[in-house]
């Protein structure tokens, strides 16, 4: 079965709403996704927004502050363009409906994370992300020119490679014509043809044992463009937020945002003791790296399975007031947040690199754009500033849609593209098949692969990835299409690319610490 239009679009996340919603003027718009449309990480996010509001704050602190946290790898020009375009973003976003908090003088109620010089984050309460999803997915919902297809989830971008052609991946003509996709309902795989193809399929979080992200982040997009031979970098750049909640067996790990150490919140180990000034000048509020990689430490010296955070001294109905979910969710496992510590550790929680873009969104396959999660812009270097990816998001899904309606009159839709061929396969006898190796990549990601790396680790971690790569690419030839399956094998993806960058980078920057290279190269931003 094939279907056609203009614009396809896959994700349902901020990056593909905010996308959809501005071609959707200028043709007819497919947005897929592999769940319901609400289920993102955007729909998680806590802590906000990031962008200059008002003085003291101004552009250049926003760009030095991003240029420090990204640690020598953000491209400069890239990094000027997203926090000068940040206002207008948001004026869009309040035009789409998402409301953020206020103060009682009518000025942004504004918080500050670690990193960042200035109060500058926009937010709704402690849950952001949800207002936005929401607030975007009522506008899809009313758009005339867009159907929203759930529950489908792609399988693979059509290149030439579906046409008989040899695909490489330094070939400068490769072009993408769409997906094949999964009706999760039907069953039936259905070919989706379109004149250019937004990729927004988000994170990678559950290519780890511990993650805050919803179990939709396993890679799809990142693996699916990989085997279409896109242009990929920085995955060696895997962000841990320090603090997610520690309920040992809790997929996903409940987040504690970063904004509640921007409010007086402090880090302590067991013995109740501050520990964060040892390691950094700026404490509980240094950037994310530095502050995971001091809690990983503290837990190692320690021995312990967790540290705290500390809320207690802070006004408990100013507290409760701005973090009401936070409050809720400790409530209900019996930690009380304005008496009790919160026993927190690291968890996977974002991915700097990805499919590589230029300042509009252009990926190195011709028809195929990207944004968010998926992509790598430029923007975050080696180590993402709290808060700047749904900015990130925003500002490259106006690009794109803005380049992609420029273009969209020199493309046809490739009607020769043959159906998905499923002949010979049939449903893999047991499901433990493929949740084994989930479990399996997860440990091996999480111990060999963590915020802390070594020449040995990484070693070991290939190797072993090597095996159940093997074992999955083999049932995956004899199996039909399943959606467990095809993440099972995009994770496994993911993870290999992972390492192999991790392997390549014989240095320490940023998010990527090999205790065999403690050091930094020389290299300064673009
Ligand atoms: P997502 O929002 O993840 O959307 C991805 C979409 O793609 C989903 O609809 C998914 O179902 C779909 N999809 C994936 N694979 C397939 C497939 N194979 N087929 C079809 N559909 C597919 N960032 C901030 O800037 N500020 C914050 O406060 C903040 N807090 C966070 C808190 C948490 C707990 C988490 C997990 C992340 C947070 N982040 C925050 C990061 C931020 O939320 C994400 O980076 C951002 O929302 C990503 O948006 P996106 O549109 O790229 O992807
Ligand atoms: C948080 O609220 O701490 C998460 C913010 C982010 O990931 O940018």
């Amino acid at each position: 079965m094939q279907k056609q239009y203009d614009f396809l679009v896959i994700g349902t996340g901020m990056a593909g709403m905010s996308f959809a919603l501005k071609v959707a003027e200028h043709g007819k718009v497919a947005i897929l996704t592999k769940s319901k449309a609400e289920e993102s990480n955007t729909n998680f996010a806590q802590g906000g927004i990031a962008a200059v509001t008002y003085q003291p704050d101004s552009y250049e602190k926003h760009i030095n502050d991003t240029l420090t946290a990204g640690d020598g790898l953000c491209k400069r020009d890239i990094v000027e363009l997203v926090v000068s375009e940040a206002p207008e973003r948001i004026k869009e976003l309040i035009k789409w409906g998402t409301a953020f908090d206020t103060k009682a003088d009518g000025n942004y109620d504004l918080a500050k994370e670690g990193g960042h010089s200035e109060h500058r984050i926009l937010h709704h309460k402690d849950n952001t992300g949800n207002e936005i999803q929401i607030s975007l997915l009522k506008k899809i919902k009313e758009h005339k020119n867009i159907e929203l297809l759930d529950y489908h989830f792609a399988i693979d971008l059509i290149t030439q490679h579906h046409l008989g052609y040899h695909v490489t991946r330094h070939q400068k003509d490769i072009e993408c014509y769409g997906c094949y996709a999964l009706n999760i309902r039907t069953k039936q795989i259905i070919t989706i043809l379109a004149k250019t193809v937004f990729l927004a399929t988000g994170g990678i979080g559950n290519v780890y044992h511990t993650t805050t992200n919803p179990p939709i982040a396993t890679g799809d997009g990142i693996a699916m463009a990989y085997r279409a031979k896109c242009l990929i970098e920085n995955m060696e750049f895997v962000q841990f937020h320090p603090t997610s909640l520690y309920e040992p067996g809790k997929r996903p790990s409940f987040l504690i945002t970063e904004a509640i150490r921007g409010f007086g919140a402090v880090l302590k180990t067991q013995k109740g003791e501050r520990f964060m000034h040892k390691y950094d000048e700026r404490a509980c509020l240094a950037p994310r790296d530095i502050v995971a990689r001091a809690i990983d430490n503290e837990l190692k010296l320690s021995g312990d399975d967790y540290v705290y955070l500390d809320c207690t001294h802070l006004d408990d109905k100013e507290l409760i007031n701005h973090f009401p979910n936070i409050y809720k969710k400790c409530k209900s496992i019996g930690i009380d947040i304005t008496r009790d510590y919160i026993p927190v550790v690291p968890a996977a929680h974002y991915v700097c690199g990805g499919v590589i873009t230029d300042k509009n969104g252009k990926t190195s396959i011709k028809r195929l754009f990207a944004g968010g999660e998926v992509s790598s812009t430029g923007l975050h270097g080696a180590n993402r500033l709290a808060s700047n990816s749904l900015l990130e998001a925003v500002v490259f899904a106006h690009r794109a849609a803005q380049q992609a309606i420029k273009e969209i009159h020199e493309y046809k839709i490739k009607k020769e593209v043959p159906d998905w061929n499923d002949e010979g396969t049939s449903h893999p006898e047991e499901m433990i098949l493929i949740t084994q190796e989930f479990k399996e990549l997860q440990q091996i990601m999480s111990n060999y692969v963590g915020i802390v790396r070594s020449n040995l680790r990484l070693k070991r971690a290939l190797d072993r990835l090597d095996i159940i790569y093997k074992e999955t690419e083999d049932l995956y030839e004899k199996s039909t299409i399943s959606p467990k399956l095809c993440e099972l094998r995009n994770a496994i993806n993911v993870a290999y690319i992972i390492i192999k960058m991790a392997k390549n980078r014989r240095e320490s920057r940023g998010l990527h610490y090999n205790i065999d290279f403690p050091e930094k190269n020389k290299i300064m931003n673009e």
